[in-house]
């Protein structure tokens, strides 16, 4: 069985895996549930002042715990599935009737995906995710959860968290107002067609309009998802502090999913050249504070983490020097440490275990 111990800063050693997340001031998560414990990461503890933490305990045979991860993942993968079939038929009701069963999708949010946004591990679990052809169904799970663990990062209240999970689940449902002839068309978009496609956001607020029972924020961040913080967004150009935060994590999360999927981009990207891409070409269209906790969050689970090099050698990413998230420090099979921030010659060309 797994439970939690608390230990005093100065007895923990690295290996050690954290069973509750350690929280900064306002509430903000500095590490997850679920994060590995590294000379690094120990040292930043005993930095940030940090003097007692939770950590994993396993008092069961190494078998009898293997097989329990793996029961871990057989139910968070039946969760998800059997999410995602509900998700599919209220989408596809929506495309149908020109409704939304905001009530079912509440259902949705607060119960099954609440419980995958709570799975330690979900972050690796969709990193690993087949997805199949039903990219718009996945993505909208997808952005869900993410949206909520982000929430959770940044230490929301339980009503918000709630409610960010089921605005990243509607967050595009006003795709299915959009002629399905534009929204599965192969080919660049004509001017006239990208136009209407950017009205998706559009759609989905007039879909959730005359359900009284949602808070305006669900509908603040369905309708702005897709706004910049320089206003080079759409549909209303707002800027800065005129976007509601939920508009704001939805926009990091969406984008993220979109590059760690295969479709958006061709080839499926690795964590690693999304992170580097929303560090610097999305800098100073997201919000900086919540795109460096959730940049921050996803480095610490990708430490650990073995690597395939475009030298085609393997390494583990041993930590991060904190300028550079897309380039950690990492050690070879022959424990060569190597800087990938100083050393450029060298990339990464997948990760291997997520
Ligand atoms: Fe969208």
């Amino acid at each position: 069985m797994v439970y939690s111990k608390s230990y005093s800063v100065k007895d923990i050693v690295p290996g050690m895996t954290i069973s509750k997340p350690v929280l900064g001031n306002k509430g903000r998560v500095l590490l997850g549930e679920g994060i590995i414990l590294s000379e690094r990461i120990i040292d930043q503890l005993v930095n940030w002042g940090i003097q007692q933490i939770d950590i994993q305990e396993i008092n069961q045979t190494v078998a009898a715990h293997v097989e329990d991860l793996m029961e871990c993942v057989r139910q968070t993968k039946e969760n998800y599935e059997g999410t995602l079939d509900s998700l599919k038929t209220y989408f596809e009701q929506t495309r149908r009737y020109k409704k939304l069963s905001v009530q079912s999708l509440r259902d949705l949010a607060d119960n099954s995906i609440l419980q995958l946004v709570n799975t330690s591990g979900i972050i690796s679990y969709l990193l690993m995710l087949e997805r199949k052809d039903d990219y718009t169904f996945h993505h909208s799970l997808n952005v869900s959860i993410l949206a909520g663990v982000l929430g959770k990062w940044l230490g929301i209240t339980s009503q918000e968290l709630n409610d960010l999970i089921l605005a990243g689940l509607m967050h595009d449902a006003g795709k299915a107002l959009v002629d399905i002839n534009i929204l599965n068309k192969p080919e660049k978009l004509s001017g006239k067609e990208t136009e209407i496609m950017q009205y998706h956001p559009v759609f989905g607020y007039e879909l959730l309009k005359d359900s009284k029972e949602l808070p305006e924020t669900v509908r603040l961040g369905v309708l702005q998802h897709h706004e910049r913080m320089d206003g080079s967004g759409y549909p209303l150009k707002l800027s800065g502090g005129q976007i509601h935060y939920f508009g704001k994590v939805i926009a990091i999360v969406d984008i993220y999913d979109a590059m760690t999927s295969d479709r958006v981009y061709k080839t499926k990207a690795d964590p690693f050249s999304v992170i580097e891409t929303l560090a610097s070409e999305m800098f100073g269209k997201i919000d900086a504070e919540f795109c460096s906790v959730f940049l921050q969050n996803i480095s610490n689970y990708l430490t650990g983490k073995f690597l395939r090099l475009t030298d085609g050698r393997v390494a583990e990413v041993v930590y991060y020097d904190n300028v550079s998230y897309s380039r950690p420090v990492i050690r070879t099979g022959d424990n060569e440490f190597i800087d990938l921030n100083k050393n450029k010659v060298i990339g990464i060309s997948e990760v291997i275990d997520v």
